[in-house]
This record gives C-alpha cells, sequence and structure tokens, in this order.
C-alpha cells in the first residue's frame, strides 16, 4: 500500500516566463487556488497523508507560508529543496530519505485531475507494493507529453519521451506510483544522448523487467498538465465551467480531508473563516455545515 507522496513542485517554468520569473509556476492560481492545490488533492484522493514538497530554495518559504505542516488539510507535510532544476527522477535523489524502504507515489506540481471516478482509481492505483503503475490517456498529439506504444497484446511495448511527430499517442499524465527501490534505480539512471534523464528512463527500467502496469484514465476523468499559458488557462477553465455546472468543486485539499475523515468538520470551518468572502471559503462552510 502505498502511504508516501511527493509533490515535484520546482522547476524553472521557463514556458511560462515572464509570468514564473520570481515565483514558482507552482504558485500561480488556477481559477481561484494555487496550482500546487491540485497534485496535493491528486495524493489526497489516493489516501496519502505523509507528504514531501520539492521546490527550488529561494520558492521554499512561500510554500511553507501557503501550506504549513499540513494540518489545515489533515495531511503531514514536509519540505526539501532541489538545488537545481536537474530532471524528474532528482526527486527520489532529493527524497531519498523521505521514501526510505517504502513504496511512493510521485505527483507533478503541474497536473490536474478531476472527475467521478478519480479517487476510486486512484485508491485502486495505490494498492500496490512493487514495480510501477502509470496511468495513460490518448491525446490528439502526444509531443508535449511522454508516450506509451502498446504491442498487439495489449501489453506496454515501448516508451517514448515527447515524440518529435505530431501525431495522436496514448501520453503519461504526471503521477506516478513506484515501489521502494525507485530510490536505487534513480540513482543508477545514466544521461541519454541529449544529456537528460527524464522520467520515461526511470519507468523503462521496469517495463524492461515487466515491472510496469499501464492503465487508462477512466473517461470520465478530466487531466490537464499546466506547463504552457494555454494549457493553464484550459484547466482554469474547465475547472470553473464544471464548478458552476455541478455547484460543488473540485480536487480541494480540505474538503477530500474531511471527507476521509482526516479534517472534523470544526477544522473545516475554521478554514472556511480563514477564507471568508470567498466562494472557495463559503465551499468549505457549506461542507461543514452539512455533517455538523
Ligand atoms: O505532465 C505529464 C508529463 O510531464 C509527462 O507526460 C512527461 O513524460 C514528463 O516528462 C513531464 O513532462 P513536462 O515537460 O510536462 O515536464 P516539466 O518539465 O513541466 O516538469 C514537470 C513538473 O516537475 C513541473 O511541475 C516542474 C517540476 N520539475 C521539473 C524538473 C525538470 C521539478 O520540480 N524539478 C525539475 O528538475
Amino acid at each position: 500500500m502505498v502511504r508516501k507522496g511527493i509533490v515535484l513542485a520546482g522547476g524553472a517554468g521557463s514556458r511560462l516566463r515572464p509570468a514564473t520569473l520570481a515565483v514558482s509556476k507552482q504558485l500561480l492560481p488556477v481559477y481561484d487556488r494555487p496550482m500546487v492545490y491540485y497534485p496535493l488533492a491528486l495524493l489526497m484522493e489516493a489516501g496519502i497523508r505523509d507528504i514531501l514538497l520539492i521546490a527550488a530554495p529561494d520558492q521554499m518559504p512561500l510554500y511553507r507560508q501557503l501550506l504549513g505542516t499540513g494540518d489545515g488539510f489533515g495531511v503531514k507535510l514536509s519540505y526539501r529543496a532541489q538545488a537545481k532544476p536537474l530532471d524528474l527522477p532528482d526527486a527520489f535523489r532529493v527524497g531519498a530519505s523521505f521514501v526510505g524502504r517504502e513504496p511512493v507515489c510521485l505527483a507533478l506540481g503541474d497536473n490536474v485531475m478531476f472527475g467521478r471516478s478519480l479517487a476510486k482509481t486512484l485508491k485502486h492505483a495505490a494498492r500496490m507494493e512493487d514495480g510501477a503503475r502509470i496511468f495513460v490517456r490518448r491525446v490528439p498529439d502526444a509531443r508535449p507529453f511522454g508516450t506509451v506504444a502498446f504491442g498487439t497484446d495489449g501489453r506496454p511495448r515501448r516508451l517514448v519521451e515527447k515524440p518529435t511527430a505530431k501525431k495522436p499517442g496514448d501520453a503519461v499524465p504526471g503521477i506516478y506510483f513506484f515501489g521502494p527501490d525507485v530510490v536505487a534505480k534513480a540513482r543508477r539512471l545514466q544521461p541519454s544522448a541529449r544529456g537528460e534523464l527524464e522520467i520515461t528512463d526511470l519507468l523503462r527500467t521496469y517495463l524492461e523487467r515487466g515491472a510496469l502496469s499501464v492503465d487508462r484514465l477512466p473517461r470520465d476523468v478530466a487531466w490537464f498538465d499546466m506547463g504552457t499559458p494555454d494549457s493553464l488557462l484550459d484547466a482554469a477553465r474547465a475547472i470553473r465551467d464544471r464548478e458552476r455546472t455541478r455547484g460543488d468543486k473540485v480536487a480541494c485539499p480540505e474538503v477530500i480531508a474531511w471527507r476521509q475523515g482526516w479534517l472534523s468538520p470544526t477544522a473545516l470551518r475554521r478554514r472556511a473563516d480563514a477564507l471568508v468572502g470567498t466562494e472557495y471559503g463559503r465551499y468549505l462552510a457549506r461542507c461543514a455545515a452539512a455533517h455538523r
């Protein structure tokens, strides 16, 4: 069972400059809350409460100010700085002592998912001890993503990071489940000819020994990578539209915590009071009142 999670919230945010010249991408607002709430919500939906946040050293005070000990979200948060935004597998070198000898889930700081069957899907995925587990989603243009090619038997055959041809493909969203050996594997990885290490290279080590399991994201789950101005805006619009239509909020960490019994209605009420005058605060207050 995966009980530990990492939110990877460093990186240069270069595709979002000048918005990210002074502030980390994952602190930018997506509709009405900071981007980092979404990957946090993803881990929490998976049932994970012991969470490490990795960010750039100069942004650490801001993350601590925003998220604190995790108390307000019913989770335990620790922090570690990534000295340089080297690559994604670096999460397991920076987070080695946090991971220890346990399986772990990695959520990329700029990924959002929401949908009816999301919690069930993630909780199911978190029931693993070793190997690696990822999802795929068919996209019309796979160039911005890591991709999986399947054999005729339906098994994963090949992994390609950022294919060059503009073609449909099975893209890998930024949530990954790994056994405890991921730390040793990340340390052993050698840079590719381009001199870069990719998460795809790490996944390939599992594929090669038949230990990579791949599931399709259910259709009712929406997924966005918010790495560019357009994808950021698309995600914000989709969240707003969905919330307006349904009259509730998606990927709301406080409410996920309350539903799982990690936050009492009183604690939820306190969070709502701190956000008085906002729709977000009113939503928390409504949830707290519903179960008084
Ligand atoms: O969104 C899913 C995609 O994410 C996957 O399909 C790709 O296989 C994977 O490589 C990744 O591609 P991106 O180009 O979107 O990765 P990006 O550079 O945006 O980094 C993802 C997150 O990790 C982002 O929140 C920044 C953070 N990051 C990145 C690097 C390179 C760090 O915290 N430290 C780093 O060193």
